[in-house]
C-alpha cells in the first residue's frame, strides 16, 4: 500500500457524515441510514471508511430518529477505529449547507474536511485519498462523475476546464441540465475556508435550502482553485433512497467480495449466490457451493468445502474439512471461547447444527439433524444422526448414536456430560448430566442414565424385554 500512503498528505482529515435526512422513500420506521447493507448499518459502512481513512475525528449529522441512529454507532466504529467520533443535531434540516454549517463548532481549522453522506456506503477509502490528494490540502476538491441521465444531481459547470459552480437540478438552466458531469455528494475542502463559506451561505434558490454546493462559487470568488476528481465506478457515490437501491448496492457489494475471492484462489459455484456479512478468510483451494451465507469472522482453511445452502457464523473451519448442505453454524464472538471451531478433515452435515462453543477436533463427523452447543469433541468422534450434545465433554473416537441426547438442564442450572475415550452410545439415550461415561464403555440403546459409568463396562438403564408365549389380543365384543 505504500502508492496510497504516499498520497496521504500531513494534514490532519476531519470527516463530515451527513445522516440528518428522513428518508422517506424507504417507506420504513427505521431511519435511512440505519438500513443494513452487507449486514452493518449503511452509516457504519461509512464510518467505517473514514477509519480505514485514519481520519482524526468523524462529526455525524443527525436529525431525523437522531437518538437511534447515534446509539447505533456510537461505540461501534470499525477495527480499525482509532478516532473521535463525535454527533451533532441539525433540527430542523434546512439542506445540506446547513447541516455542515451545525458541525463549525466542532471542526478544527487546521484540518482538511471530507464531506460524506451517511446512505452512500460503497465509496472506496484510496478514492477519498485520491480526492484529498488532488485537494493539495488548499483547494476544494469535489468528487464527480459523468451520467448518461444526471437527472436530479447537481450538474458540475465548468469555464473551460476550470469549475465554476455547482448548479442543482431544480436551478439549472435548460443548458445546464445537459451537462452530463454531476457532483456526487462528495468533497474535501480545508477547514478554514470551509467555515468561511458556509457563513456566507443563503437559501434563495428553487428549494428553499441552505445549499452546501454553493460553497463553489465563493471558492472561485476567493480565487481558491476548485478541482474536480472524476471517477468511473457509479457504486462508489450511489446513494440509499429505497429498499430497490438498497438491494441493488448490497449485490454491487457483494459482487466485489465474490470477485476478490475468485482473484484468490477460491472457487465459488456462482458468485452471484454468495452473501459475505463480514468477514470471509479463505486458504488456498477453499471451494464454495451456491446460495451460502457467512456473517462476523469465519475462517476457511485449505481445501476446506462448503457445500450449498449454508449459514456460517463465526468460526473457523480447519484445512480440508467438508461442511454439506444446509448446514448451520452460529458461533458467539470471534476469538472468544463461543466461536464454533471445526478441525481438520471433519465431516459436518448434512442439516447440522452447531451452536456457540462447539469445537469439533479433527475428522470428527457430525451428521444430519445433530446439534452441538458449547461441547468439545476430540479427534474422530462421530455423531452421525438425529443427536443432541450440549455442555458435554467428548472423547476420542467416541460413537455417539442416532437420537441420544444429554440433558444438561435441570430447569435451573446446566450441567456437564463427560464422555471419555472409546465410549459407544446406543440409540436413543438420554444422559442425565452432570454424568461421566468411563473410557471404553458401552452405553445399551434406548437408555437413561443419571449415574456415572465405570470404564469398559456395557451399562443398560431400560426395562428388561420380556415376551408372554401364545399372547392372545382382546376380540371386539360382538
Ligand atoms: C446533493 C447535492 C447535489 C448532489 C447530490 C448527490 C446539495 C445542495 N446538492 O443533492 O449537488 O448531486 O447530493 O447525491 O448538496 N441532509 C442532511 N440535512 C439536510 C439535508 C440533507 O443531513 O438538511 C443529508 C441527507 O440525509 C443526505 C445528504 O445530506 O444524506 C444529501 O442530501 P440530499 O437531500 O439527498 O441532497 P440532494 O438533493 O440529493
Ligand atoms: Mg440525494
Amino acid at each position: 500500500m505504500t502508492g496510497s500512503q504516499k498520497l496521504i498528505l500531513d494534514t490532519p482529515v476531519d470527516v463530515v457524515v451527513m445522516a440528518a435526512g428522513k428518508g422517506t422513500r424507504m417507506k420504513s420506521k427505521l431511519p435511512k441510514v440505519l438500513h443494513r447493507l452487507a449486514g452493518r448499518a449503511l452509516l457504519q459502512h461509512v464510518v467505517d471508511t473514514a477509519a480505514t481513512l485514519k481520519a482524526r475525528q468523524v462529526t455525524v449529522i443527525t436529525g431525523h430518529g437522531a437518538t437511534e441512529v447515534e446509539a447505533a454507532v456510537q461505540g461501534n466504529s470499525g477495527a480499525t477505529g482509532q478516532f473521535y467520533l463525535n454527533f451533532v443535531r441539525q433540527e430542523p434540516q434546512l439542506g445540506t449547507g446547513h447541516a455542515v454549517q451545525q458541525t463549525v463548532p466542532v471542526l478544527r481549522d487546521d484540518g482538511i474536511v471530507v464531506v460524506l453522506s451517511g446512505d452512500v456506503p460503497l465509496t472506496q477509502v484510496d478514492t477519498l485519498q485520491q480526492l484529498i490528494h488532488v485537494s493539495g490540502g488548499d483547494k476544494l476538491a469535489l468528487l464527480t462523475i459523468d451520467f448518461a441521465d444526471p437527472t436530479g444531481y447537481g450538474r458540475i459547470v465548468r469555464l473551460g476546464d476550470v469549475v465554476q459552480a455547482i448548479v442543482e437540478q431544480k436551478d439549472a438552466t435548460p443548458a445546464q441540465r445537459k451537462i452530463t458531469e454531476v457532483y456526487s455528494g462528495i468533497m474535501a475542502v480545508p477547514a478554514k475556508q470551509l467555515k468561511a463559506w458556509l457563513a456566507r451561505l443563503d437559501n434563495k434558490n428553487a428549494q428553499g435550502e441552505f445549499y452546501l454546493t454553493d460553497i463553489v462559487k465563493f471558492a472561485v470568488a476567493d480565487g481558491v482553485s476548485v478541482v474536480a476528481h472524476k471517477i468511473q465506478d457509479a457504486v462508489q457515490v450511489a446513494g440509499v433512497n429505497s429498499p430497490v437501491q438498497l438491494a441493488e448496492l448490497e449485490r454491487a457489494y457483494q459482487k466485489r467480495i465474490a470477485v476478490a475471492l475468485m482473484e484468490q484462489g477460491v472457487r465459488l459455484a456462482d458468485p452471484a449466490r454468495l452473501d459475505v456479512r463480514g468477514q470471509l478468510n479463505c486458504e488456498q483451494d477453499v471451494s464454495i457451493d451456491v446460495n451460502c451465507v457467512f456473517e462476523g469472522e469465519v475462517n476457511l482453511g485449505e481445501g476446506a468445502q462448503v457445500g450449498p445452502n449454508c449459514y456460517i457464523k463465526n468460526a473457523s473451519i480447519a484445512a480440508w474439512a467438508v461442511i454439506h448442505p444446509f448446514t448451520h453454524i452460529e458461533g458467539g464472538a470471534p476469538g472468544s471461547k463461543n466461536a464454533v471451531e471445526v478441525g481438520a478433515g471433519a465431516l459436518i452435515g448434512p442439516f447440522a447444527r452447531l451452536r456457540p462453543g462447539a469445537k469439533l477436533g479433527a475428522e470428527v463427523h457430525i451428521g444430519n439433524f445433530v446439534e452441538v452447543k458449547n461441547s468439545t469433541l476430540a479427534k474422530g468422534a462421530k455423531a452421525n444422526h438425529l443427536a443432541y450434545l450440549g455442555d458435554a465433554t467428548v472423547g476420542e473416537r467416541v460413537n455417539y448414536g442416532a437420537g441420544s441426547i444429554t440433558a444438561n438442564y435441570d430447569g435451573a442450572n446446566k450441567h456437564r456430560t463427560v464422555i471419555e475415550a472409546d465410549v459407544h452410545v446406543g440409540s436413543n439415550c438420554v444422559l442425565i448430566a452432570p454424568i461421566t461415561l468411563g473410557a471404553g464403555g458401552t452405553v445399551g440403546g434406548g437408555s437413561t442414565l443419571n449415574k456415572d459409568t465405570p470404564v469398559q463396562a456395557l451399562t443398560v438403564a431400560r426395562a428388561r424385554q420380556i415376551s408372554i408365549p401364545n399372547w392372545k389380543r382382546p376380540q371386539k365384543a360382538k
